[in-house]
């Protein structure tokens, strides 16, 4: 029996997450699993229950857990708090104490969603790029950080660093999945401007010679971002810093028709993982049964795969998605004329239902 953490979260993350158990349990009946899941609060919900964003309680949970599956947090009535007291901090404190080093973010296309995406039919065709984002370090952590005051001047500051071993060990788990993959690897930096961009440079070019088969490409983050636009198609494996990470996986996202379709994984070593979607609480439409739950379905599946190491279960969550959409079904967001537009709950029932029309299934 595989137990699992469930971290709802704020906004949307309480329905989507409901889509998703159902979906799971549906993975539970096909495959004869049990799936025991355990729930606590993160987040703008714990800040309501406990006075804080992420206590260590939940943080204990989550290492007694085979796996963790959240929904989001972020909630605008503490946006004005200090960061440390603000619902955002539960989730980079939960990566920093896992030790969840490694960010994977898989933005392929479903066919069936060609149209829904922002840009041409041609550009996009086939895309299967995965960014590799380092999770636990970077400007996210990097200290000092501080805001200084004198007089009528304020300043702020931020500090990007990387240790040579921290760029060491995400340049290896990209090039790992290249392995796997297409075997080519796109290096992000901007080498041409910052210290640590290249010591990551550096570095990624001392691993890569231990993967003599893997392509590697270096780009400087300001002509990846219009590179994702221009051609995606190039992209096999995106090896990205912490920052450079969030922002070029928001664009990958959009490439597939929705930020609501973008699942990740965060995985360290000898710890249990954590899968999320990419996309934050959108508290403007949480509660309404509106919200796109696709990306925390394919959260779960990832989960399946790299954290339970459930792969043919995995597989079958892919293709019931695939096929619910090839039925016509839509949440608002990924909505196109003709097709059918659901809510969030029935969105995850479909995807279950669907899930024993699946050839293979045991
Ligand atoms: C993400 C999110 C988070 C991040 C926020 C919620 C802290 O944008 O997972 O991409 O910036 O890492
Ligand atoms: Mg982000």
């Amino acid at each position: 029996m595989a137990k699992i953490a469930i971290l709802p979260g704020d906004g949307i993350g309480p329905e989507i997450i409901r889509a998703t158990i159902d979906v799971l349990e549906g993975i539970a009946t096909q495959f004869n699993h049990k799936f025991e899941y355990i729930y606590d609060d993160v987040g703008g919900a714990a800040i309501k229950k406990y006075g804080s964003p992420l206590i260590k309680k939940t943080i204990d949970l989550c290492r007694s857990c085979d796996a963790v599956l959240l929904g989001a947090v972020g909630d605008p009535a503490y946006d004005t708090l200090p960061a440390e007291q603000r619902p955002e901090k539960a989730i980079l404190q939960l990566r920093k104490s896992l030790g969840l080093f490694a960010n994977l973010r898989p933005a392929c296309l479903f066919n069936t969603l060609i149209d829904s995406s922002p840009l041409k039919r041609e550009t996009i065709a086939d895309i299967d790029l995965m960014v590799v984002r380092e999770l636990t370090s970077g400007i996210y952590f990097g200290e000092p950080r501080q805001r200084i005051a004198a007089g009528v001047e304020i300043k702020a500051l931020d500090t990007m660093i990387y240790t040579n071993w921290e760029i060491e060990r995400i340049a290896r788990t990209a090039f790992e999945l290249a392995q796997k993959r297409h075997k080519k690897v796109t290096s992000v930096d901007k080498a041409n401007v910052l210290e640590s961009s290249r010591l990551w440079r550096e570095m990624v070019n001392k691993v890569a010679k231990d993967y003599p088969e893997i392509e590697l490409q270096h780009m400087y983050v300001d002509n990846t971002a219009m590179q994702l636009i221009k051609n995606p198609r190039q992209f096999d494996v995106l090896l990205t810093g912490n920052m450079f990470g969030d922002i070029l996986s928001d664009e990958a996202a959009m490439l597939t028709g929705s930020l609501g379709m973008l699942a990740s994984a965060s995985l360290g070593s000898n710890t249990p993982g954590l899968f999320e979607p990419a996309h934050g609480s959108a508290p403007d439409i949480a509660g309404k049964n509106t919200a796109n739950p696709i990306a925390t379905i394919m959260s779960a599946s990832l989960m399946l795969d790299y954290g339970l190491h459930m792969k043919p279960e995995a597989a079958a969550i892919r293709q019931a998605v695939e096929m619910t959409l090839q039925q016509g079904y839509r949440t608002q967001d990924i909505f196109s004329k003709e097709m059918t537009c659901i809510g969030t709950i029935e969105m995850g029932q479909r995807v279950k239902e669907n899930l024993s029309n699946i050839p293979h299934v045991s």
